[in-house]
């Protein structure tokens, strides 16, 4: 299977991952073949991307380190704290109930053990389709990647609890953001922009009065848009005044924002997000946060389309765990567009990646 935008799917093209819309119930299923009417269907319902199976993409399997389920789990959670924080008309918002943070708690340190059982792995994300769900896919993505850095630094369980729940828990705000600023397609007018920050604020505020939410978590919320040379948000503290825990957060945040901008028609890849994180290392963002994310993602995940340093395209069908720039490739005839011989990186040194390709050229 491989992730191709709308755009670039065709009629015949069979789906190799469920669609999930609003109500977190799914909208097509695994194994139908698609057809014009389901194209404009997924576009009407502000579907971006999505995993097909195609000839040159036979056979390549994806094995998330978390699974759909669990993920579907967080977002059920998360969504019912959104949408009880929604300001509406005439009616106050509730409290986050104590039980709905132990049940988060639970499932966060259930995605621990995941990721301690999954010790050699590097994390790739496999998103669960549907547009409405893009907040609260980038809070458990950011809660997972935060998870693996923290372990990769050496952080214990207990620290990693924390961790997991600050990263999940920090945008909540967002829901009293309008959703005509939050979801708005071009860029943000300046107090537009001042509407999206306050976020940060609410999030506090919704979060600041539960017992069961420790105050390293609550920190990680307060800070997570503060950047190390004082440029950031809402106080503009600077390198100490930050913990690490919060510089963890603060990296994930931007990583999954960037890979999954839907402004563009075409993802980010995870390379070029990686460039423009760098680039922003060590001034803003911390050194060590940024080398641990190097070594906990797969740049290159199966199902990827690349071009060769020889021009050969390729679409990625494994990982080299000891070396993920080195992947094992199905090399493209790009006459008639069928996979031709496999090509393992790892056996061709003098070959190497140079860029990955949004759709087959
Ligand atoms: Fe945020």
């Amino acid at each position: 299977m491989r992730l191709v935008s709308i755009a670039d799917a065709e009629v015949g093209n069979s789906i190799a991952k469920p669609i999930y819309v609003s109500k977190l119930s799914m909208l097509i299923n695994k194994g139908v073949s698609l057809t014009e009417n389901l194209i404009k269907k997924l576009i009407a319902a502000d579907i971006r991307h999505v995993y097909i199976e195609d000839e040159i993409s036979k056979g390549i399997v994806l094995e998330p380190m978390i699974s759909d389920e669990i993920k579907l789990q967080a977002f059920s959670i998360m969504k019912s704290i959104y949408e009880s924080q929604k300001i509406k008309e005439a009616r106050e918002t509730e409290p986050v109930r104590e039980s709905t943070i132990r049940e988060l708690k639970d499932l966060v340190d259930e995605i621990i053990t995941e990721i301690y059982s999954k010790n050699d792995q590097r994390y790739y994300s496999t998103e669960l389709m549907g547009a409405e769900m893009y907040h609260y896919n980038h809070s458990v993505e950011v809660m997972i990647l935060s998870l693996l850095i923290g372990r990769k630094m050496g952080l214990d369980r207990e620290k990693l609890l924390k961790l997991g729940m600050g990263a999940i828990l920090a945008d909540v705000g967002k829901s009293r953001v309008p959703d005509d600023v939050l979801n708005k397609k071009g860029k943000l007018e300046a107090h537009e922009f001042d509407e999206v920050k306050r976020h940060v604020d609410y999030s506090y505020a919704i979060l600041k009065d539960l017992v069961g939410l420790s105050s390293l978590s609550r920190q990680i919320v307060l800070l997570h848009h503060e950047k190390l040379d004082g440029t950031g948000y809402p106080n503009g503290f600077t390198g100490d005044q930050i913990p690490m825990l919060v510089r963890i957060a603060t990296v994930c945040d931007i990583f999954s924002a960037i890979v999954s901008d839907r402004t563009y028609n075409n993802r980010i890849s995870v390379d070029t997000a990686l460039e423009i994180l760098r680039s922003a290392t060590p001034v803003k963002l911390d050194q060590d946060v940024f080398t641990s994310l190097l070594q906990v993602i797969d740049v290159y995940p199966p199902g990827t389309l690349v071009e060769l340093s020889n021009k050969q395209v390729g679409i990625v069908v494994k990982t080299n765990t000891s070396s993920p720039t080195r992947p094992i490739l199905r090399v493209v005839n790009l006459e008639n567009n069928k996979p031709q011989e496999e090509l393992d990186l790892m056996q061709e040194l003098t070959l190497f990646i140079k860029k990955v390709l949004p759709k087959l050229p």
